[in-house]
């Protein structure tokens, strides 16, 4: 983000914080409670967001060299992604073509030249490519050409690597416009860039939350004072908050105490980072939260209807990861994950709530708005 746009950010949140404004929508928003737990409406965002869309499955610290690989089954579909000897990252499905093995089973690894299927050691290399079938003499005329990993979408930006986990066609390019999804909020994540950055740790959780809802705990801070009263909320100011529609995603800061100090500083040092939380909600299913010092990536997966995987990342710059001991990383770990326990217990209450009939709707406040962005561009993708 440009200075200037981090001292307009800044003066914004100043003046709300002062004035006591929040930053308020035209009116209520809401969402059907049924869309948190309707089986036919969880099959068609699986079918739709988690299948059709690009979704974050791995970080450009894990894929760094030629070998380097990881697995993921988080979408529901089983994912490899490779980087080739060419420096090109690729995805598959990890499935074998011969009897549909799983092809590689450990969560990520590093020198890798050929993935050879545990069954019978069929094998194929960085490119997806059938290089090798046991006794494939008896297999006769079996076109090599056709029996490739089936090829998904891939595409690598600022840090994160998004598939879309639908096989393609054979023949069909494996590159997507992430730079379009991305839209307005790319130059952001440009001025963020984790491309060099490191996994500090990757803490999956399973809550008893449908995989939206674990998104909405992310996307207001009118919560904070209460739920999160011991633990997290001491560092913010109460509600102060500024949210902003960007293309189907949105972005907003998340002003800390330390903001009223500011006027301290020099103006021509202002680094809104240093005062403030700034958070993307990517579509369809991932929160990114740049802080002074590191970059929380929350991502929601579906598991059922009522239930959810989110992976917890903390991802940091390996120089400023040096300035500090190891344990004040896994504090700030530790501090995020009592406040998503804090989350997610009343996260549980609410979904098993939802089927009692007291709310036919969940009711988003003026300032709740992001929440109602959100469902918005969820029911417009499904229609
Ligand atoms: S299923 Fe993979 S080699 Fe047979
Ligand atoms: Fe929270």
């Amino acid at each position: 983000m440009q200075h200037a746009d981090q001292v307009a950010y800044i003066e914004r949140l100043l003046e709300m914080a002062r004035a006591n404004l929040r930053d308020d929508g035209p009116g209520l928003t809401h969402t059907a409670v049924d869309t948190y737990f309707s089986q036919d409406r969880y099959d068609r965002e699986v079918a739709t967001l988690f299948r059709r869309y690009p979704v974050v499955v791995a970080f450009s610290a894990q894929l760094r060299k030629a070998g380097d690989f990881v697995t993921s089954t988080d979408t529901g579909q089983p994912i490899l992604v490779a980087r080739g000897t060419d420096g090109k990252l690729r995805a598959f499905l990890n499935v074998c073509r011969h009897r549909t093995a799983t092809l590689e089973t450990r969560p990520c690894g590093a020198n890798k030249r050929a993935f050879v299927c545990p069954y019978h050691g069929w094998s194929y290399d960085l490119t997806g490519k059938l290089v090798g079938i046991t006794d494939g003499a008896w297999f006769g005329d079996l076109d090599r050409g056709t029996h490739g990993l089936k090829q998904l979408a891939v595409a690598e930006r600022c840090g994160m690597v998004w598939v879309v986990p639908t096989a393609l066609e054979d023949g069909q390019s494996a590159d997507f416009d992430i730079d379009s999804f991305l839209g307005t909020v790319k130059p952001d994540l440009q001025s963020w860039d984790m491309a060099t950055w490191e996994v500090h740790s990757t803490t999956p959780i399973r809550p008893r939350m449908n995989w939206k809802l674990v998104i909405d705990t992310f996307l207001e801070l009118y919560h904070f004072r209460y739920l999160h009263g011991a633990s997290v909320a001491p560092l913010f100011l109460d509600n102060i908050t500024t949210h902003e529609r960007r293309d189907r995603h949105s972005r907003f800061a998340v002003a800390k105490k330390t903001l009223l100090e500011i006027d301290k500083e020099p103006r021509g040092t202002w680094r809104l980072l240093d005062h403030a939380v700034m958070l993307y909600n990517l579509f369809p299913n991932t929160v990114l939260a740049y802080t002074a010092d590191h970059c929380g990536v929350f991502t929601s997966y579906p598991i059922s209807p009522d239930e959810a995987l989110i992976n917890v990342s903390i991802l940091v710059d390996p120089t400023v990861r040096a300035t500090k001991p190891e344990s004040y990383w896994d504090t700030n770990r530790d501090l995020i994950l009592a406040a998503l326990a804090e989350d997610f217990a009343v996260g549980a209450t609410i979904q098993s709530n939802f089927r009692s009939g007291a709310n036919k709707v969940q009711t988003f406040g003026k300032f709740e708005k992001a929440l109602g962005w959100y469902h918005a561009e969820i029911d417009a993708a499904l229609t």
